[in-house]
């Protein structure tokens, strides 16, 4: 692999023991793959926050490579974390969870690293324009930023998206190749794809198809997507845009979920769509006519229509979504715990705009930092959670030992209001 002077006195050890072990791990990432060289990102993303999944072990290689001088080159993001920063005590978050949660978040701010928490780092101020090599770890940002920006960024896993934000570097191939970036499963949708919760469930049904392909999807009906409707600004073009966002972050979040799907275009919406040799090259048509294998799939099984929990904002919600919450609640209080999971970020507008004090005062809470998927959920005594999220109800099940119904945003809300589940 050629190496520029810079990469070769980083593996000499010249910038000290923890650019080192960074720039080792981007080169072996480079070798086993075949890259020739690497390539400088712009930005990076990193997964692996949670203290319900790092463990005891997770916690001390943080540690470790902040205190051997690990520092980010590169504007980096955080995943979220296993509970709100702020809030955890009237959630009801274990004290001791907290606490080493605290240090993990202590370990990547010693690196250099801002507490984002969020999966949609794109609508909290990290947005990589259209051809920027990035390297992010989460798969549903990954999905987001390669198919909606035009990003380009392989499937990262934590410690090497860590390696990437320290040396500013990655390896060279895979879908940092615009050769890699063509479609190679033709997906023909031939039944109305509408609501939040039908992105959801198109997406789990497709990603179980093209498991690591590359989807092309013909007959969705969205508008375009333009720059100036996706990111925090609040100042969106039109609410079409704002919905393609919200359904896209949806649709990929749910393939690369039950697939691998780290890249999908959508004819005539997604960025790289309309590229003359997007189609080239060897491929599968398949056609997907009904939505309700992916309902069904995403219920849990038995009559109990009891729910305790309603789960919106995976991904992370938008302020669009949050707002759709308050309107559809129309003054009603609710019975159950309703959550709607957004970055800290986001929260801070919603709080500005006087949203959050809406959700609040009917019994709701935006929630900060965390999601239900990450958080150790099972100390908190949830049983039964409705969703609109696919990405959400197909992990809650084994993920946080939950019972999930899956269904429309406006279902949701009503089993939030009288705690039962009708589906629509
Ligand atoms: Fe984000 Fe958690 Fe869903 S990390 S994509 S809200 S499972």
């Amino acid at each position: 692999m050629r190496l520029t002077p810079e990469e070769q006195a980083m593996l000499a050890g010249e910038f000290g023991p923890g650019v080192k072990k960074a720039i080792e791990i981007v080169t072996a990432l480079g070798k086993i793959y075949g890259a020739e060289d690497l390539v400088a990102v712009t930005s990076v993303q990193v997964a692996g926050v949670s203290y319900k999944n790092l463990g005891e072990a997770g916690l001390e290689f943080l540690s470790e490579w902040a205190a051997q001088g690990g520092q980010v080159r590169v504007p980096t993001t955080l995943n979220p974390a296993g509970l709100d920063l702020e809030q955890w005590q009237e959630l009801g978050f274990d004290a001791t969870f907290a606490e080493r949660q605290q240090q993990v978040i202590a370990a990547f701010m010693a690196m250099g690293i801002a507490p984002s928490c969020t999966c949609t780092p794109y609508l909290a101020g990290n947005l990589p324009g259209f051809g920027e090599h990035i390297a992010w770890a989460e798969s549903s940002a990954i999905s987001f930023a390669n198919s909606v920006l035009g990003a380009r960024t392989n499937r990262e896993g934590g410690p090497s998206a860590l390696a990437a934000a320290i040396t500013g570097r990655t390896a060279r191939y895979g879908l940092h190749l615009v050769e890699n970036r063509r479609a190679n499963l033709l997906v023909d949708v031939t039944c109305p794809v509408s609501s939040a919760s039908d992105y959801g469930a198109l997406g789990i049904l497709a990603g179980q198809i093209a498991r690591n392909r590359i989807p092309y999807f013909r007959g969705l009906e969205l508008a375009p997507v333009r720059r100036g409707e996706i990111g925090a600004s609040n100042q969106a073009t039109s609410v079409e845009g704002v919905q393609t966002v919200d359904r896209l972050k949806l649709l990929g979040a749910a393939m690369a979920a039950s697939g691998a799907v780290a890249l999908y275009h959508v004819a005539g919406v997604t960025p790289e769509s309309e590229q003359p040799d997007i189609l080239a090259g060897e491929r599968q048509t398949v056609r997907i006519d009904d939505l309700s294998p992916g309902y069904k799939m995403l219920n849990s099984d038995g009559d109990d229509d009891r729910i305790d929990l309603v789960w919106i904002g995976c991904p992370h919600a938008s302020l669009d979504e949050l707002e759709q919450v308050v309107d559809l609640l129309a003054g009603r209080r609710v019975q159950t715990a309703l959550w709607v999971t957004m970055s800290r970020f986001l929260r801070q507008r919603a709080q500005a705009l006087g949203l959050v004090q809406a959700l609040e005062a009917l019994g709701g809470r935006v929630v900060a930092d965390t999601c239900l998927v990450v958080a150790p959920v099972k100390g908190l005594g949830f049983l039964r959670m409705a969703t609109p999220s696919g990405k959400g109800a197909y992990y809650a099940p084994t993920h946080s030992g939950l019972d999930v119904r899956y269904g429309s945003l406006a279902a949701c809300i009503e089993a939030a209001v009288s705690g039962r589940w009708r589906p629509d």
